[in-house]
């Protein structure tokens, strides 16, 4: 999709890759980019410097994100982009003394942010952009949603259901117009990465900027690629996974145990 002329939302914008997309989005000629975040103040910094709409947005409310959408519909047009980027790394336990040992609170969290953020987007904007001829949807999943998140179940089980959900969307709709793209980095030089610790596997294939991401993310917009890979690296490692499942997951749980020794 030309990316021109198009009015988009970006969700978790105040900082990292959301800020870099709304950026990035801006210098490729965006009619107007929305920038959202719960940090209201940064949304709004972030949108000051490239003439956009800052809001603060909690996207675990479906309320609130459709508040948001039809503020921008009224007053900018269409959203013909919908970049559901938001997401939170919770549940870290290095030592893995419970792969299931996240609290309640931590896996609602991780479902809310990490998953119903992207269905209530698209619950509210599928049916209008499908009225309209079409519509993009760029969720901002990982790498940890194709392969896994050593030392997080909550981030690997939600990151894989974020894939589930773009693919379901990406399917029942392609032929009313709707295209998906799924943005799976490894790790990214964003506030997330310094807060769960650089040095995990998902730093071993070298740490990009979220500028870089960015720009990856807006190349696979323009080619309609469904899944969009920074680290192209990630190709190999899902190929290896589907050829030989047990083999995968003998050297993931490698990765797990020289990771657990060294913490
Ligand atoms: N940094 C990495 O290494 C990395 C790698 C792969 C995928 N990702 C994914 O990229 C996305 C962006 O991550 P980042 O690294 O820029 O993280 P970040 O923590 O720097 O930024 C995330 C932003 O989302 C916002 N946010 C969190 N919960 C929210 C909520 N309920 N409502 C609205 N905004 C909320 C935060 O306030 C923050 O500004 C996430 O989905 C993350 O899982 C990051």
């Amino acid at each position: 999709m030309e990316i021109a002329g198009q009015v988009a939302i970006v969700t978790g914008g105040a900082q990292g890759i959301g800020a870099a997309l709304a950026r990035h989005l801006h210098k490729a000629g965006a009619a107007h980019v929305c920038v959202c975040d719960l940090d209201g103040d940064g949304a709004k910094t972030v949108a000051a410097e490239i003439g956009g709409t800052g809001m603060q947005v909690d996207v675990r409310d479906a309320g609130q994100i459709g508040a948001m959408i039809d503020e921008i519909e009224a007053t900018q047009g269409p959203v013909g982009l919908m970049c559901s980027n938001a997401g939170i790394a919770n549940g870290f336990d290095p030592a893995v003394t419970n792969a299931a040992g996240a609290s309640a609170a931590e896996w609602q969290m991780a479902w809310e942010v990490n998953v119903m953020a992207h269905v209530h987007a698209a619950n509210i904007l599928a049916p209008r952009m499908i009225a309209r001829g079409g519509g993009y949807f760029l969720h901002t999943v990982s790498a940890a949603g194709l392969l896994s998140q050593i030392g997080s179940a909550t981030y690997s089980t939600t990151k894989h259901a974020a894939v589930g959900f773009a693919e379901n969307l990406a399917i029942s709709h392609r032929d009313e117009g709707i295209r998906v793209s799924i943005l799976c980095p490894q790790g990214v030089a964003t506030p997330m990465l310094s807060g769960i610790g650089g040095d995990g596997p998902q730093a071993g294939d070298g740490v990009l900027s979220a500028e870089a991401v960015a720009e990856a993310a807006l190349d696979g917009i323009r080619d309609e690629q469904f899944l969009i890979l920074p680290h192209p690296q990630v190709q190999a490692y899902m190929e290896a996974k589907v050829a030989n499942y047990n083999r995968w997951i003998g050297g993931m749980a490698k990765f797990q145990r020289g990771f657990r020794a060294a913490k």
